[in-house]
């Protein structure tokens, strides 16, 4: 049995695979229309989520299967004090594979210690969020028709965005990926980052401050919100949440054939007038969410 904490726990060639499975339920969906009948999906969520609980949710009923979960720590026993392990263990008699999302980073590795059922980090406080990064490579090789040869420019919150960080994780395994990583200074990407992933693997990158300055030289921009929920104090979220906002003036400086990516939700740092540019895809990258989810699912449950 296997499970996903980490997009590392792929080796690029599954990686590939997983890929392309998830391309041939997006153009033949028929096909999967009754892959997991019989089988279920718990999604425990202890922390807000609209697309990745739902993206799972949906991917799971488009293969015949079905779903039950909790969508906050309030409705879950957790809230009388019961542990993430001996949640999982009841899970695990009622379910056949759970996605987890919870606000402590190694939450999720904790429950597929003790679980009897493959588990899927669907996020873990600010460390890691392995099936938006699933998700994004997906965007990206479908839309660009590569993983390598690119120069990304990471923007935004890159302290606390876990998306930030599973995709540079992802992204260092191909070849000639370069990344230019903008933030402000108080939110710059953390040092185990930066030490432990590029610098040792002499992954060439550069932190900028201003968007104007990188843009130019991209061909994916990578959009994230300021976390606001990992902030202490609600005076310096508002003094960070509009550092970046994405117009069409500054997009005016971006190649003709840039992709804009955001894992969503937005808030404020891409400004709805791009909406209609045919080079943002934050939309398309929410419906490839769904074909990545259904081959993930697939896959875990093909180990078990
Ligand atoms: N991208 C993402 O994780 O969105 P949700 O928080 O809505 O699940």
């Amino acid at each position: 049995m296997r499970h996903l904490m980490s997009p590392l726990d792929f080796s690029v060639d599954e990686l590939d695979d997983l890929l392309t499975l998830a391309n041939d339920i997006e153009h033949y969906p028929e096909k999967y229309a009754h892959a997991c009948d019989g089988k279920k999906l718990a999604t425990c969520f202890y922390e807000p989520s609209t697309r990745t609980r739902l993206s799972f949710e949906a991917a799971m009923l488009n293969l015949g299967g079905s779903v039950l979960g909790f969508s906050s720590a309030d409705s879950s026993s957790a809230a009388k004090g019961e542990s993430v392990s001996d949640t999982i263990r009841v899970i695990s008699c009622y379910a056949d594979i759970c996605a987890i999302r919870h606000p402590k980073e190694g939450a999720a590795l904790v429950a597929s210690l003790k679980s009897f059922i493959p588990v899927i980090n669907a996020g873990d406080g600010g460390h890691q969020h392995p099936t938006q990064t699933l998700t994004d490579l997906l965007t990206i090789r479908s839309l660009k028709g590569r993983l390598s040869n690119l120069t990304i420019g990471l923007c935004g919150d890159l302290k606390f965005g876990r998306t930030a960080h599973s995709l540079i994780h992802a992204l260092i395994r191909y070849a000639n990926v370069k990344f230019v990583l903008i933030s402000p200074e108080e939110l710059r990407i953390p040092d185990y980052i930066r030490e432990d992933v590029l610098i040792k693997n002499n992954v060439p990158f550069t932190e900028l401050e201003r968007l104007e300055d990188a843009i130019p030289s991209l061909d994916i921009l990578y959009m994230t919100r300021v976390q606001k929920e990992r902030f202490f104090n609600e005076e310096d979220y508002v003094r960070m949440k509009d550092f970046y906002i994405l117009t069409k003036d500054k997009l005016k400086l971006a190649k003709e054939d840039m992709l804009i990516l955001h894992p969503l939700p937005r808030v404020n740092e891409i400004s709805v007038e791009i909406d209609d540019d045919p080079r943002a895809v934050y939309f398309k990258q929410a419906q490839y969410g769904v074909y990545v989810r259904m081959a993930l699912i697939l896959t875990l449950l093909k180990w078990r």
